[in-house]
């Protein structure tokens, strides 16, 4: 049984993020979303409360995937894990570089470490948390890009919703 992890941000999880998971658990038996605890980047939303939009989502949707917290090195959390393979959506051929990157900084870290790339459906290919916070932030429509649970949250980090 193959084991793979799909490690990211998840701030907020988007329809694009959904795709990805779906099509990895086409593949593969065992999937679990790793929200990362820290990235570096200035999250809007803490690592709890991103875990927790991820698994309403995934139970919600009915999708076989499970979803947990990782900190410091993916790779020593994929081995610890028991798992061997990394997915990663690539979205447009700027996410190339930076993925491309990141699966050889990986896989020189440790060589058992597979990156595989899957791409989303292309309806999502312009899709990222960023552009979503943006627009929830000046109180724009994200019906479409989120599922509705995570709309609400963004609703409520923005105050416009208690
Ligand atoms: N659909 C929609 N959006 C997508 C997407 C998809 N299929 N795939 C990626 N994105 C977006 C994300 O929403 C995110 O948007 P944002 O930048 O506006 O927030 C962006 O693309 C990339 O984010 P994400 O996929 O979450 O990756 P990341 O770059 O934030 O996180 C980690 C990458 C967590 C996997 C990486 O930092 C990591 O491994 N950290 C652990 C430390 C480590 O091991 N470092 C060494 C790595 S070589």
């Amino acid at each position: 049984m193959k084991r793979v992890i799909y490690p990211g941000t998840f701030d907020p999880i988007t329809n694009g993020h959904i795709d990805i998971i779906q099509r990895a658990c086409r593949i593969f038996d065992d999937v679990t979303v790793a929200v990362a605890e820290s990235t570096g980047k200035n999250t809007l939303f803490t690592s709890q409360e991103r875990l927790v939009m991820v698994k309403k989502t995934l139970k919600q949707l009915h999708i076989n995937a499970k979803a947990t917290i990782f900190d410091g090195l993916l790779v020593d959390f994929v081995r610890k894990y028991n798992a061997t393979v990394i997915v990663r959506g690539l979205r447009a051929v700027s996410d190339f570089e930076v993925e491309f990157q990141m699966a050889l900084m990986n896989r020189k870290l440790d060589e058992e470490v597979e990156t595989l790339f899957l791409m989303p459906k292309d309806t999502y290919s312009y899709l990222s948390s960023s552009i979503i916070k943006q627009i929830a932030r000046l109180n724009g429509s994200v019906k479409a890009f989120v599922p509705k649970h995570v709309e609400r949250e963004l609703r409520v980090k923005y105050g416009f919703r208690k």
